[in-house]
């Protein structure tokens, strides 16, 4: 029987779509659910196109109440009993509580090489810096905000003309090669890490 992921994300939902078109085959994976905590997130479209079911726990009615907020999460998620769940542009920082119900089962991923630049602007962070790479990560997710255990990373170059927004358009690209490869690789049984 396949695995069963769930894919939390908050925007366009790029990512989710190269998760959910990778497993297929004798992948040993399937998306479960999307889920997101905006109802306007476009991914949630881009799911249901691809039949995979959704759902919304809107973050706003709960206001500063994040506990609330996420034993809703974890209501709903329950009801689809993932056995991964992937982090997708999910742009809610997540209290320890909920992170540590799911931990050893939780990736994200992130537009940095981390350790450096965790949390948000990370492209115009590295350009500021006048690296001469940039890229993603895919890790473990732990209490520690963008810190936990390392699963795959993806570089590209930094060009001499590049504004965030290019340099995040060449990053999303590797995005989309990196998530999936190591989402593989982790229903597999490989928490080794993978550089591409
Ligand atoms: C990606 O760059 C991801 O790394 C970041 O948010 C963006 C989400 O893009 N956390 P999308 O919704 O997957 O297109």
């Amino acid at each position: 029987m396949s695995l069963r992921v769930a894919i939390l994300l908050s925007g366009g939902g790029s990512n989710m779509v190269a998760l959910v078109d990778s497993m297929t085959g004798t992948h040993p994976a399937r998306a479960c659910l999307v889920l997101a905590n905006d109802p306007a997130a476009g991914g949630l479209a881009k799911a249901k196109a691809r039949g995979v079911p959704t759902a919304v726990v809107d973050h706003r009615p709960f206001g500063p109440d994040r506990a609330s907020f996420e034993a809703e999460l974890t209501c709903v998620l329950e009801t689809h009993a993932p056995d991964i769940i992937c982090l997708a542009g999910f742009m809610r920082v997540l209290t320890p509580a909920f992170v540590t119900r799911w931990q050893g089962r939780m990736l994200n991923i992130h537009p940095s090489l981390l350790p450096k630049y965790p949390g948000l602007h990370t492209h115009a962070r590295a350009l500021a810096a006048g690296d001469a790479e940039a890229g993603c990560s895919v890790h473990e997710v732990t209490a520690e905000l963008d810190g936990g255990p390392i699963l795959g990373q993806a570089r590209v170059p930094v060009l001499a003309d590049d504004t965030p927004d290019s340099l995040a358009a060449r990053v999303l690209v590797q995005e989309h090669r990196l998530y999936p490869m190591v989402l593989r690789r982790f229903a597999d049984g490989d928490r080794g890490r993978l550089d591409i």
